[in-house]
């Protein structure tokens, strides 16, 4: 039997052998449910072991069956589809705008690489295609499984649909494929299918699509492939996530151009545009073409992607909170528009930042109806002079919030007022500050401003936080307002409101006991979800996952902030973390935690209504802790500092290949330090080393204990 094996060791063989098991049982009991109305176990059992399907087919994608229980619609209606968990996270792209970032982006490569200035550095570029990256599982050259990117962890399985894209091969020819392969592109629709479809969905009063990359995206998430097919989606290849190459690395070549061609040769559309470039004045003269030519293109495109060409350079460079070193994104100026600003609002966020909205008469930018736009801060309004009846020049650029960059005097309106930007909260009275030197006015309200209050909820509640099945920023609001719930740690006590919950309009027993196990499914939570949840500024998915790392459980971190907050209170003036105080320089010295968000930081433990949130919080939850690296790599967890000249590799090169092991890196040797890693002229800091007892190494010798 392996219905014991934690998931995480099954082997191949018995998860096959399991997954059959559960299929069996599943069906057997959606029957004894459904048809027969008589259940042989209870909905927690149930639920438990569709869980564990579901986390088998997560950790072993290829092994899903074609009678899955997770595709059966027949009996428990799922939402949706089923997910994909992606062994190799889809990444986004870090961005350039202009030709000293790309020279920047250029410099940074050699930097890292420590390349000598006369050193070629060669580099693929491609246009960006606007649509929605997709990954294609093929095992043995046979198309197994595709997925959507989702949120670049966890995508959704769109095999179906997915088989239905032209230009994507149902077995991969020409020379023998890897064994397993993983490939990544871009699903899109070609401008002229989009306005073939949209004139069919209004002749038969659909509603109609904003523009290609939304259609695209609406056309592969169809529950039927039927209607997929009919939508012409396209796909243009680009690059790979799994491998399994048998240890051959010559299967996809030895460079980003190799790799295009054999993705050629296995018969995907490469964009004919791929270029190899040798220096940024070719860069640049791509993206110049490419920009010239991209209103003729018969698909979207939204900017040129630039990759270094080498993989083994790509793997050195690896990633940066979840873009690559080894690429970049040269997009093409934002689209822009004019229109009437009608009215300026202001809204509050969960930090209490009081933000302008400038709300207009609806206009098309680039293809999205655009009607509000964001203002900044006050002293944007101020310098801009913006009033309510301008005339303003909107942008858009990707995904950023729409932005109004210019005002059209010669059309102000006679009557046009100078806007005041009010000195109370608007949501709840509070006084509303601007402390000196900063842009922000905020609402000093805290937890009584109910605008703060939603917000720091459905932030709580959001996907890369809680992410409460079922519990969205809909609920948050409602459950608010009929005070269900005031503070996060209600989420957790509304079992005890069962029966209220049940009485409310549009629930039913089953939604109830719906959410509620939803809720209880996330009472074990890892400790940098708790950290990012809390919504501290400043403090992002990526920062939390360095703190509790860096932290490790959920009691050091508290205590560690308890102190920063109290080293801050008495040292409010200084500006070096190491003159306020021991844990504050600590807490700086982990990467990318600058004296910002460490005063963040401070500033949340300083306040004793959020240690009464976090504490209740966490009577309530299973904090689990950040270990994970701990188990993997012989450096986790330790202190290095590096010291001297290193030959191997760049300082910035050392230390994110430790960091990617799980070790802290720290600027000077302290009590703490449990390695100092010295190459040739290292000077105090391997002297102290020595006085402090600590252990030494050469390069060579931490190349040989991480294993080269
Ligand atoms: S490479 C490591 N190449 O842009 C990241 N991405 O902003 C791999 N995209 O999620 C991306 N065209 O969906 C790459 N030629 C291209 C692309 C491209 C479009 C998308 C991709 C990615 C997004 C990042």
């Amino acid at each position: 039997m392996t219905a014991g094996i934690p998931v995480e060791a099954l082997t191949e063989a018995e998860a096959k052998a399991e997954l059959a098991r559960l299929a069996a049982d599943l069906k057997r009991h959606d029957e004894a449910y459904y048809r027969d109305d008589a259940p042989q176990i209870v909905d927690a059992e149930y639920d438990a072991l569709r869980r564990r399907n579901r986390a088998i087919e997560a950790r072993f994608p290829a092994l899903r069956r074609a009678d899955s229980p997770e595709n059966r619609v027949g009996a428990k209606p799922r939402e949706g589809f089923a997910q994909v968990e992606h062994r190799a996270p889809m990444l986004s792209l870090s961005n350039a705008f202009s030709r000293e970032d790309v020279e920047e982006f250029v410099e940074r490569l050699r930097r890292f690489l420590s390349l000598g200035v006369t050193e070629p550095v060669e580099i693929v570029a491609e246009p960006k295609i606007d649509g929605l990256s997709a990954a294609v599982h093929y095992r043995g050259g046979a198309f197994v499984l595709g997925a959507t990117r989702g949120d670049g962890a966890v995508g959704e399985d769109v095999t179906a649909n997915l088989r239905t894209v032209v230009d994507l091969p149902e077995t991969l020819e020409g020379a023998a494929p890897p064994p397993y392969i993983e490939i990544r592109g871009e699903v899109y629709m070609r401008g002229d299918d989009f306005a073939a479809l949209n004139a069919g969905r209004e002749a038969a009063g659909l509603a109609l699509y904003a523009n290609p990359r939304n259609s695209a995206a609406g056309s592969l998430r169809q529950l039927d492939p039927a209607i997929t097919a009919e939508r012409k989606l396209r796909f243009f290849a680009y690059s790979w996530g799994v491998l399994e190459d048998g240890g051959a690395t010559a299967d996809i070549g030895r460079t980003q151009w190799d790799f295009l061609e054999r993705l050629r040769d296995w018969g995907f559309s490469v964009n004919r545009f791929a270029t190899l470039c040798r220096s940024v004045d070719d860069m640049i003269a791509l993206h110049d073409r490419v920009q010239d030519e991209r209103a003729a293109l018969p698909y979207d495109i939204d900017g040129v992607v630039y990759k270094v060409n080498r993989l083994d350079w790509q793997a050195r460079l690896g990633t940066v909170s979840r873009a690559p070193r080894w690429a970049t994104a040269h997009k093409f100026p934002a689209e822009r528009a004019q229109t009437v600003l009608n009215e300026i609002t202001i809204q509050v966020g969960r930090t209490g930042a009081l933000t302008p909205v400038a709300n207009l008469q609806p206009v098309t930018v680039g293809g999205v109806v655009v009607s509000r736009a964001t203002l900044h801060n006050e002293d944007e309004v101020a310098r801009r002079n913006v009033r309510e009846g301008d005339t303003v020049v909107v942008q858009r650029a990707g995904d950023v919030i729409p932005q109004v960059v210019e005002v059209l005097l010669d059309k102000r309106p006679a009557d046009a007022k100078p806007y005041t930007f009010p000195e109370t909260c608007p949501a709840c009275g509070s006084h509303a500050v601007r402390p000196e030197g900063e842009a922000i006015r905020r609402c000093t309200g805290g937890l009584i401003c109910p605008a703060q209050n939603v917000e720091r909820l459905k932030h709580f509640v959001s996907r890369n936080a809680f992410d409460i099945e079922g519990f969205g920023s809909k609920h948050v609001v409602a459950f608010l307002e009929d005070k269900l719930i005031a503070t996060p740690a209600d989420i957790f006590r509304l079992h005890s409101r069962e029966a209220d919950l049940k009485e409310r309009e549009g629930w039913g027993e089953q939604s109830v006991d719906n959410l509620l196990a939803a809720i209880e499914d996330r009472r074990r939570i890892p400790l940098h979800r708790l950290i990012y949840a809390l919504g501290i500024r400043q403090v992002g998915e990526s920062s939390a996952k360095l703190l509790a790392r860096h932290y490790g459980s959920l009691d050091s971190w508290r205590g560690s902030m308890l102190r920063v907050a109290a080293e801050r209170e008495r040292q409010p003036e200084a500006a070096k973390p190491e003159d306020i105080g021991e844990a504050f320089a600590d807490l700086c010295n982990i990467d990318q935690v600058g004296l910002g968000m460490a005063d963040d930081l401070a500033a949340f433990f300083a306040e004793p209504h959020n240690l009464t949130v976090l504490d209740e919080l966490a009577e309530e939850l299973d904090v689990e802790d950040a270990e994970a690296v701990a188990a993997v790599s012989p450096v986790a967890a330790k202190t290095v500092v590096f010291t001297g000249t290193l030959e191997r590799m760049s300082r910035s090169e050392a230390k994110a290949r430790a960091e990617f092991l799980g070790a802290k890196v720290a600027g000077s040797v302290s009590k703490k330090t449990d390695l100092v890693v010295a190459g040739p002229g290292a000077g105090s800091k391997a002297k102290r080393a020595e006085e402090l007892g600590i252990e030494l190494l050469t390069e060579d010798e931490w190349f040989a204990l991480i294993g080269g």
